[in-house]
């Protein structure tokens, strides 16, 4: 099996947000498609050991911010290297509610605010079925995984579903 076939999937790039009681917290994802047009439902795929999760668990609430190609890295960065369990990850960008979900401020394409329905045990990680509350569009052209790698020359941490290890 050669699975560098995976690596045709396309994705793009988008921060989850979510309150941990008063606390905001989030994380970088690529993993996020469409499952349904009517009562719009969306999938996200999170690792077990993302406090993201945890918190989602708990506050079923959630926004996702569609990165776009303008969206600031240090962003990207911050949100998907470091844990939202020893970290304030909003304290140098500031955020915004939208319907009472924490959306990290910036220039993003579209700001999607969804409740989690359902919560699919996949071993490592979880997928999140998320049905579509708000949605806000902005501005900028969506960043895809491709472009983080080519252009931004960006990297992917362990608990990313796609991650490869580097030889
Ligand atoms: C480009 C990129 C893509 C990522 N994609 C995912 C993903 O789809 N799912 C996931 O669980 N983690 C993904 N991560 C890793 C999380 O963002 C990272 O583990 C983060 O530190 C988790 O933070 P938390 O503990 O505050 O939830 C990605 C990181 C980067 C930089």
């Amino acid at each position: 099996m050669d699975t560098t076939a995976l690596f045709n999937l396309t994705y793009g790039l988008y921060i989850v947000g979510t309150m941990d009681g008063e606390r905001p917290v989030g994380c970088t994802i690529n993993t996020c498609f469409q499952v349904t047009s009517e009562n719009p439902t969306l999938a996200i795929s999170l690792n077990k050991n993302n406090y993201t999760l945890e918190a989602i668990k708990h506050n079923k609430r959630f926004s996702l911010s569609v990165v776009a190609e303008e969206t600031d890295n240090m962003i990207i960065a911050i949100f998907g290297f470091s844990s939202s369990r020893t970290n304030d990850k909003y304290e140098d960008f500031g955020y915004d509610k939208l319907s009472d979900a924490p959306i990290v401020k910036g220039t993003f394409c579209s700001r999607l605010v969804l409740d989690a329905v359902n919560f699919v045990d996949c071993g490592t990680h979880v997928v999140v079925l998320g049905r579509l509350v708000d949605a806000v569009k902005e501005t900028g052209k969506p960043m895809t995984y491709e472009y983080y790698h080519r252009v931004v020359k960006g990297k992917a941490p362990k608990n990313a579903p796609t991650y490869v290890k580097e030889d």
